[in-house]
């Protein structure tokens, strides 16, 4: 019987449990118990409590069209996991033990994934952190490894586009940080600006790179992916932007598609020619953005609905994902 809530948003839900595993003396527990409750017991001398030891993944599994459950990339968020704990001098959790960490909470809470006719999926919310005592700040001698899911629907509530407020105030990275990796600090660094943006009614906050100030970096939690005037899809290249999962398989159903790919860098009086504008992540898939504003301008791109070539992009990620058309490129595994 579906446990799945009416309405889904982004939330927290309760489900049936997460896995947990526990790294010590050099190594990963063998098995996961599923775990009911949704308290974890820390030391409370934890490197994660203190000194932001921690790093996280977010990652979905569709109902598909065939009624078999399929989660979209795992192998690449191992992969990233696992360069965000070797910069924070953390144990790698294999690819095999993330993926069957994943597959056993998915199977356990099989009851929380929303139906194919939903559209809704099941986020699952790998967690990788320090839970060792250690007074001073250095690395831990014991980790735990979380997994947990939640089913949601959309990020932005409605299909229509969002408003970006340029960020003048704060970096999210620092040009030498951990801007490039999931570390978890890199959100609490940017909660006070894009809580900011947010009263000031911009769903969105737009970060610049930390050291010119001057190109495009990215949104607080997705990538900036644009539609230039010659209908080429362009997306920042720098070294303090989180490699989006969901923008390298855009540029790769672009170059199936003949659509081609610039990466570089953006000068932000750049979006002033864009036609098209979108913030792409796991959470936010490909959210159309209508408006941007910076210090000197209010930056108006598109209509309210998403793009033309956007739409073509997000509607073949979406038919692959939900199982309506083959997987040529191998990014579905099925649980
Ligand atoms: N950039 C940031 C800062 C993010 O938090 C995310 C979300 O994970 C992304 C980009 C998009 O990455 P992905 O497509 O792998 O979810
Ligand atoms: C994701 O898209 O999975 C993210 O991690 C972004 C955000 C919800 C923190």
């Amino acid at each position: 019987m579906s446990r799945v809530p009416d309405k889904l948003g982004f939330d927290f839900v309760q489900t049936n449990g997460h896995v947990q595993y526990v790294w010590r003396n050099g190594k990963w527990s063998d098995d996961a118990e599923l775990q009911a409750s949704p308290y974890v017991r820390v030391h409370i001398a934890a490197t994660a409590l203190h000194y932001g030891q921690s790093v996280f993944e977010g990652l979905k599994a569709f109902r598909c069209r065939d009624g078999r459950v399929r989660v979209f990339r795992p192998d690449r968020n191992a992969a990233r996991m696992a360069e965000s704990a070797e910069r924070l001098m953390m144990p790698v959790v294999p690819t095999d033990v993330f993926i069957a960490a994943i597959e056993r909470c998915i199977r356990a809470n099989a009851d929380f994934i929303p139906s194919y006719e939903h559209g809704g999926s099941l986020y699952i919310r790998p967690i990788l952190f320090g839970s060792g005592a250690r007074v001073p700040p250095e690395p831990a001698d014991e980790y735990t490894f979380i997994v947990y899911v939640v089913p949601v629907g959309d990020y932005y509530a409605g299909t229509s586009a969002v408003t970006a407020l340029v960020v003048r105030d704060a970096d999210r990275a620092a040009p030498l940080g951990v801007g490039h990796v999931k570390a978890a600090g890199n959100y609490a660094a940017s909660m006070e600006s894009t809580l900011s943006s947010k009263k000031k009614g911009y769903p969105l906050s737009l970060y610049l790179d930390p050291l010119h100030h001057k190109y495009i970096d990215e949104f607080s939690t997705s990538n900036f992916v644009a539609i230039d005037a010659n209908g080429h899809y362009v997306t920042p290249e720098s070294r303090t932007v989180l490699p989006s999962i969901t923008n390298a398989s855009l540029m790769q159903l672009c170059a199936d598609m003949g659509i081609p790919v610039e990466r570089r860098q953006i000068a932000i009086e750049e979006v002033a020619r864009f036609a098209e504008v979108a913030a792409c992540g796991t959470a936010v898939v490909l959210s159309p953005v209508n408006r941007i504003v910076t210090d000197a301008d209010v930056i108006s791109i598109g209509t309210l609905t998403i793009g033309p070539i956007m739409k073509r992009l997000y509607d073949r990620l979406k038919a692959i994902q939900r199982g309506d058309e083959p997987d040529p490129f191998g990014w579905m595994h099925v649980v």
